[in-house]
């Protein structure tokens, strides 16, 4: 029988519960956000040591839109920083890192799309390990956007209906590579309108540690679980 174990090369993760971790402490939830935000760099150095390729992170849906106007400010500040800050951090060239953003940017302010342009187009060439930040992220909006762009083909005559597979709807997402395994921290059994395309066949874990509190070790024994998983794709 055709069953496969391997080394993950892409894992993807919904970062969840930094508000609670922050009630948990009698913290304002900002604080919560901006201890998430600080997490990433322990995540990304622990994904550069175990030669992930590449790693897909839900850092701020959709939905996430309609929460508190003070909440959403905040986590919009909290962007413009890290990704200043990621602009400026010399190891990201050095360790050949590549950042992409993937949803509808243009929902962001400008200034945070600039910023996002300028670390994309700084980032492009580098293939050690890719990161995606999925913002202003929903699943079905995503393939709702690949079957407006298949209809504008479509339209236009550069395709015919019958040439569409999975493959060429692929194409048309946001981004096309399946993460091996998906981690959603902070105790919830759900999806979220995450990737529901390229997490069919994903390996899922789910961690009773909220976002901030995800340490080393537990990163390390579900690499671990994941390796000792059958794959079967299916077969
Ligand atoms: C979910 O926790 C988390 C978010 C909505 C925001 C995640 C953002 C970061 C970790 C910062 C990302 C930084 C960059 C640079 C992109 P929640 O607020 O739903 O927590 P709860 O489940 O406790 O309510």
């Amino acid at each position: 029988m055709d069953i496969e174990t391997r080394q993950a090369k892409h894992i993807a993760m919904i970062m969840d519960g930094n508000r609670r971790y922050a009630k948990k402490l009698h913290l304002p939830a900002g604080v919560g956000h901006e201890k998430g935000a600080e997490k990433l760099s322990n995540v990304i150095k622990w994904c550069l040591e175990a030669e992930i390729k590449e790693l897909t992170l839900y850092a701020f849906s959709m939905q996430n839109f309609h929460r508190k106007q003070e909440e959403v400010e905040g986590l919009f500040k909290l962007f413009r920083k890290h990704f200043a800050k990621l602009n400026d951090d010399k190891s990201i060239i050095e360790k050949k890192i590549r950042i992409k953003v993937v949803g509808r940017k243009h929902l962001f302010p400008n200034d945070i799309q600039e910023s996002i342009a300028k670390i994309e187009e700084k980032t492009k060439q580098h293939d050690n390990l890719t990161i995606n930040f999925a913002m202003a992220y929903g699943g079905r909006e995503e393939i709702v956007d690949a079957a407006r762009k298949i209809a504008s083909e479509i339209k236009h005559n550069e395709i015919t209906a019958e040439e569409i597979d999975n493959e060429t709807f692929a194409n048309h997402l946001y981004f096309k590579s399946d993460p091996d395994l998906v981690i959603r921290t902070g105790g919830d059994y759900r999806t979220s309108n995450f990737l529901p395309w390229q997490t069919v066949y994903s390996e899922w874990f789910f961690t009773q540690s909220l976002w901030p509190e995800l340490n080393k070790e537990e990163f390390l024994d579900i690499l671990n679980q994941f390796n000792n998983r059958e794959r079967r794709f299916g077969k």
